[in-house]
């Protein structure tokens, strides 16, 4: 089969097109033939191997030959302890543990696989399990009548929550480039904010910031919020990331705040509420490009040079 494979972090010219054998699942895995996988920030991240823990278990050379974690296909054949899965069933999930997904075959854990619904393509289905679940968790608080910010607002997982977060009944304000200020107020933001120009920190306290790209001190994440708010960081600088576990959240109980990280939990539990509103027609999935397999590299940098407005998908 075709696969995108590295061999060591750096930009997207690392990556080639080569034939590689298909792989065989173990017990508990499905595999599947790859009908869409959608581009995440987190295959940036793997690709250069920048912030440090997207190194996670490959400090010098990739774990993972092949990147893309959030795939969509039909199950190709089955583990001897597959249960919930048959050959030719329809399966999206976020494969984000064995990644994979830059090929044309990829072998998932069962339990990361949820049947596609049949109202979703396969490439409106791949933009949901790791931007969605994100999107959902990180928006779960939001209440009617609340101050929400979300920064990285027009990216996969930023256009969810602005939508999540507006659906809950707050008061929405998206920061993000230039470029996306428009999409962000398409998607239903009330205040958008251009983050090269304004300093979100230095508008108005928030009742709840989620924020996607955290690379500011704890204690302008800490004035940002009003009393009792609090702040959500789901990916960032490792630096930004460690202090926020401990100072921010030292000083956010000093102050009444609460400053903390999002590990957002994986599995269908979390995504396919999701694509039960997008179904329903409350959500909209906005798929900015597809590029077909060869162009991974390409696909890649449109997302990392943050000019993709919400998703991107590739479809081997
Ligand atoms: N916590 C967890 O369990 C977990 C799991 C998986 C992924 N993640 C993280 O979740 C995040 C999700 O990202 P995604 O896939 O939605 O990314 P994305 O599609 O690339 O969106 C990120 C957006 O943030 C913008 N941005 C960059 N720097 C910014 C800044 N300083 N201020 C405001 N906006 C900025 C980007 O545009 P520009 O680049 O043009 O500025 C882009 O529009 C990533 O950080 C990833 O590492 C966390």
């Amino acid at each position: 089969m075709r696969a995108v494979v590295y061999d060591r972090y750096g930009p997207p010219d690392v990556l080639r097109v080569e034939e590689v054998p298909v792989p065989a699942p173990s017990a508990a895995q499905v595999l599947v033939e790859v009908a869409a996988t959608s581009v995440n920030l987190s295959d940036w991240e793997g690709l250069r191997g920048i912030p440090m823990y997207a190194r996670f278990g490959g400090l010098r050379t990739p774990a993972r030959r092949v990147l893309g974690s959030d795939i969509a296909g039909r199950v190709a054949s089955v583990g001897s302890g597959v249960t919930r899965f048959r050959v030719g069933d329809e399966v999206y999930g976020d494969n984000l543990g064995l990644m994979g997904g830059f090929a044309e075959y990829a072998v998932a854990p069962e339990s990361a696989l949820a049947h596609k619904p049949s109202e979703l393509t396969f490439a409106e289905a791949s933009t949901l399990p790791q931007a969605g679940s994100i999107a959902f968790q990180g928006t779960a608080r939001a209440r009617r009548g609340q101050r929400v910010l979300i920064n990285g607002a027009g990216g996969g997982a930023g256009s969810f929550a602005i939508q999540l977060a507006k659906l809950s009944g707050a008061h929405v304000t998206g920061v993000d480039n230039a470029g996306k200020l428009d999409f962000m107020q398409k998607l239903g933001a009330d205040e958008v904010v251009d983050y090269r120009s304004q300093d979100f920190t230095r508008l108005e306290p928030y009742d709840l910031v989620l924020d996607l790209v955290a690379h500011r001190s704890v204690f302008a994440y800490r004035r940002a919020l009003t009393r009792g708010g609090r702040y959500l960081c789901v990916g960032g600088t490792v630096r930004t990331l460690l202090r926020v576990m401990t100072v921010g959240a030292a000083l956010g109980l000093l102050t009444r705040r609460r400053l903390g990280i999002l590990i957002s939990r994986q599995g269908p539990a979390h995504f396919e509420p999701v694509a039960e509103r997008c179904i329903a027609g409350d959500l909209r999935i906005h798929i900015d490009r597809a590029f077909p397999l060869n162009e991974v590299p390409q696909a890649l940098a449109y997302v990392g040079e943050g000019r993709a407005l919400g998703k991107v998908v590739v479809t081997p």
